[in-house]
């Protein structure tokens, strides 16, 4: 993974940092996080995702945060292999509510996508049947629903696949 930090400037012209996550930044970053509807619904906590996180980094996923002015305000976490045992799979993509909307999402995912370029044909990803705002998130950035699984993580909502070819 590169020590560098990617950088850009997002939509209202604050600097979008953008590097593996550290292990110090997981309490904060968990915390912010936390209060959104979607992680609420899945019975996620700040403890619980802080949790996730430090196994995560630690046990070598790729695990990317976004930072504006200097405050973690963004996660992505992918499992290798984790779809199919054959290609990677995007387990947790989560911006903090107040800077939705700022691009902070898309440049998170645009890396992810320069990084797996050369280990991975594709990116998976899971989305709940509600999430129409993740839905159009994904399609923008060139995305496409392959499948549903039903009731596959809670009983009565339905995971949406999305997918996109990241090689040739
Ligand atoms: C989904 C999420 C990660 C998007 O991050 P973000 O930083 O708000 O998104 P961006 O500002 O980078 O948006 C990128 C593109 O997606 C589009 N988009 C983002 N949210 C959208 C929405 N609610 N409705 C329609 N389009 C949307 C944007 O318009 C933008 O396209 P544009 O450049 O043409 O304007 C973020 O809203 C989030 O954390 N949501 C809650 C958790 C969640 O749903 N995670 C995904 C689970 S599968």
């Amino acid at each position: 993974m590169r020590a560098r930090e990617l950088n850009e400037t997002n939509r209202r012209g604050a600097t979008v940092a953008i590097d593996g996550l550290k292990v110090r930044d997981v309490d904060a970053l968990a915390a912010a996080l936390a209060p959104l509807p979607l992680l609420q619904k899945y019975g996620t906590t700040a403890t619980s995702l802080a949790g996730a996180l430090v196994r995560a980094v630690e046990g070598g996923d790729m695990v990317l945060s976004a930072r504006l002015a200097g405050e973690p305000v963004g996660v992505a976490w992918v499992v290798g292999d984790g779809a199919f045992a054959r290609a990677a799979y995007l387990r947790l993509m989560a911006v903090v509510p107040a800077v939705h909307g700022q691009g902070v999402g898309a440049e998170l995912l645009r890396e992810v996508e320069v990084r797996l370029a050369d280990s991975s044909s594709h990116l998976l990803l899971l989305a709940s049947d509600f999430n129409t705002a993740a839905h159009a998130f994904y399609r923008r950035l060139g995305y496409e629903q392959v499948g549903i699984i039903p009731g596959f993580v809670l009983p009565t909502v339905d995971e949406w696949i999305f997918a996109k070819r990241l090689v040739g």
